[in-house]
């Protein structure tokens, strides 16, 4: 059985100060909530603080992006090591305004996914297509290529911590949604993709995402599909209540 995982992704808001307050109403809200694993991504300057307000409670710390190197010259980067320190256990990588915006391409995120697995910290990969590919029907081309090439030399033992996510960038931060029924159609794929990668009951027990304007009226849809195991929240995971009632759904 999967457990159904809720992810929430900051982005690049909330100050520190915020960022406290919104996990303490959060803990609060989801205190009696014990068949779910909580995640917050906070932005990484907020990280260390988030985790000690995070102390005792269930809710788990990840991160938005990390460098695949321990350390070194490379300005203004983060290391997996650092994320580890403060109790970081998951990691967002290629997500689509990293792809978008920072240019980065599948190779430099199978670099970083291989270096989050050594480093004990879960990668949550992205993928997902824009709406002119879906368009012309290259929705599983891109989607599978980007899964290849981002697991490419991943063990199957190293896939029992990976969590996947599908984002279909049309709908990230549009209010557009994939219907419940788009959402499946491209888990399904994607989960018999991993069937084709990895052994059977590895590729089973993977946790598959989805992420796109997820709000509280329209999580509970997606997330009863066969192959949709919980959601990645951008948007609504800045208000706790909305979050909680996400959690709950
Ligand atoms: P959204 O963002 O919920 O605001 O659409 C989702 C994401 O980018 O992970």
């Amino acid at each position: 059985m999967r457990k159904t995982l809720i992810a929430g992704n900051w982005k690049m808001n909330k100050n520190i100060g915020e960022a406290i307050s919104l996990v303490k109403e959060l803990k609060k809200l989801v205190e009696d909530v014990d068949d779910r694993e909580i995640v917050v991504c906070p932005p990484s300057i907020s990280l260390a603080a988030v985790s000690a307000e995070l102390k005792g409670s269930s809710i788990q710390l990840g991160a938005q992006n990390m460098h695949f190197e321990k350390q070194g010259a490379f300005t203004g980067e983060i290391s997996p090591l650092m994320l580890k320190e403060i109790g970081t256990k998951y990691v967002i990588l290629g997500h689509s305004e990293r792809r978008q915006i920072f240019n980065e391409d599948d190779e430099l995120i199978n670099k970083k996914i291989k270096s989050a697995l050594e480093n004990n910290l879960t990668p949550i990969l992205c993928v997902g297509e824009t709406l002119n590919e879906r368009e012309v029907d290259k929705t599983r081309e891109i989607v599978g290529e980007q899964l290849n090439k981002g697991l490419n030399g991943i063990k199957n033992k190293d896939m029992k911590n990976i969590v996947v996510a599908y984002e279909p960038i049309w709908a990230i931060g549009t209010g557009k949604t994939a219907t419940p029924e788009q959402a499946e159609e491209v888990h399904s794929f994607i989960r018999n993709l991993l069937k084709s990668m990895f052994d059977s009951k590895t590729a089973e027990d993977i946790i598959i995402l989805y992420g796109g304007s997820v709000k509280p009226n329209n999580a509970k849809d997606l997330v009863s599909k066969d192959n949709i195991d919980g959601a990645l929240v951008g948007g609504a995971s800045l208000d706790a209540k909305d979050f909680a009632e996400i959690i709950k759904c």
